[in-house]
């Protein structure tokens, strides 16, 4: 028995929460998407009705990554029109809306202090409860938006900004195995594209150059594959793949195109080597946890790699645990998802108030220490 939630005036009476449902607004501004949702949760599942998100590609793309007063400006500037859009395309009002769900961090500290401002004005002059959202448990819990799924799963967040492997125990308890020590793979993507003069995003420009490709003919290492954790180092395969590409400029004076698709071949296959190998890992690590209705999701952009998706369905085969890669356009960086992990928190009662903080690093496991790495889109947390 929960807290009704449907109606205010039954603040102090407790009902079955099974009998109600709740429109939740997520709002997210932490890296380059000013994004908001309206999502509906009711007892039989989720629905989206309104998922809007507008990427900032364009205002960053000549610098080569994402510049955080830049994105600070540009969330603040669109955030009210993209909020509003979202209530309009969901058929509701501000009044229908339950509470205001909003990422408070991890991620660059000026966008998300420009979505958290808002949300915190809109909750006072509504008088909606406010939950502030960790980033990651909303790519965490993305598996329960779509399917359902029962705790505890395993997850992989392999993204531009992500990259760690987690045991989600329940909503508000997650257990890091890995991470990235450096880049995320997304950015390790994005860096070799611009290095072969391919256009950005890196990763699907690499995946599709590849194709065409040897993977054999170049080298490259895998880094960390010799340690026995789950711990990624990418920075280091960016830098070997910059030495043959200089190696070829210096003997060639250019690179043709078979040399682009072989170094992009070869390259993306030294990614999935690492990735496939540590995940192996993980599942290792997780089936000492539970042996029922075992899950391994994966989530973010890295998550549209055909190579990788797919090597990872067949070690889930093998292992016998059940696979799932959500909807890429819930992978990547949304409001809908920031909704959801507001839902399960609010379903718990825990709201917070005007005095919560935007913070740029936030754990979701603050039981193991931090990995310290960061990059072109803010901390790894
Ligand atoms: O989750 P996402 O949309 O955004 C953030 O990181 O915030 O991920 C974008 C990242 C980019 O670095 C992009 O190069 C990578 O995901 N990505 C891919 C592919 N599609 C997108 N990497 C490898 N293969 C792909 N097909
Ligand atoms: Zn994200």
């Amino acid at each position: 028995m929960l807290k009704c939630y449907s109606d205010a005036a039954c603040d102090t009476m407790e009902h079955n929460m099974d009998l109600h449902k709740a429109l939740i607004l997520g709002i997210e501004s932490s890296c380059d998407d000013t994004a908001a949702s309206v999502l509906e949760v009711n007892p039989k599942g989720s629905k989206i009705k309104s998922s809007i998100v507008y990427n900032q590609f364009n205002l960053h793309k000549e610098y080569g990554g994402v510049v955080p007063e830049i994105a600070a400006r540009a969330h603040a500037e669109l955030i009210d029109v993209v909020v509003e859009k979202s209530l309009k395309t969901a058929k509701v009002a501000m009044t229908d809306i339950n509470a205001i769900g909003v990422t408070a961090g991890p991620g660059l500290i000026g966008g998300v202090l420009s979505g958290l401002m808002f949300a915190k004005g809109l909750s006072v002059s509504t008088n909606k409860p406010l939950i502030g959202v960790n980033h990651l448990a909303g790519h965490a819990l993305t598996p329960r938006l779509t399917n359902k799924v029962a705790f505890p799963y395993l997850v992989l967040l392999v993204s531009g900004g992500h990259c760690q492997f987690l045991i989600v125990h329940n909503y508000n308890e997650y257990e890091r195995l890995g991470g990235t020590i450096d880049d995320a793979p997304g950015e390790a993507f994005d860096k070799a594209a611009r290095l072969l003069g391919l256009q950005q995003p890196g990763g699907p420009a690499i995946e599709e150059a590849a194709k065409k490709g040897d993977s054999n003919r170049f080298d490259l290492p895998r880094p960390l594959l010799n340690r026995e954790d789950c711990n990624f180092s990418f920075s280091g395969l960016k830098t070997a793949l910059m030495r043959k590409q200089a190696g070829l400029m210096d003997k060639q004076g250019g690179l043709f195109k078979k040399d682009v698709s072989d170094l992009s071949a070869s390259f993306q296959q030294a990614m999935h080597d690492v990735i496939i190998e540590k995940s192996i890992r993980a599942i290792d690590l997780y089936s000492k946890f539970t042996n029922e209705n075992q899950t391994f999701a994966i989530a973010g952009g890295v998550a549209a790699n055909e190579k990788i998706r797919y090597s990872l369905q067949k070690v889930c085969k093998t292992k016998k645990i059940d696979f799932l890669a959500p909807p890429l356009e819930l992978c990547t960086d949304n409001a809908a998802i920031i909704a959801y992990a507001a839902a399960e928190r609010f379903l718990h009662g825990a709201y917070d108030d005007t005095t919560i903080s935007a913070r740029p690093r936030w754990p979701l496991d603050n039981k193991k220490p931090a990995i310290l790495g960061s990059g072109k889109k803010g901390s790894k947390a």
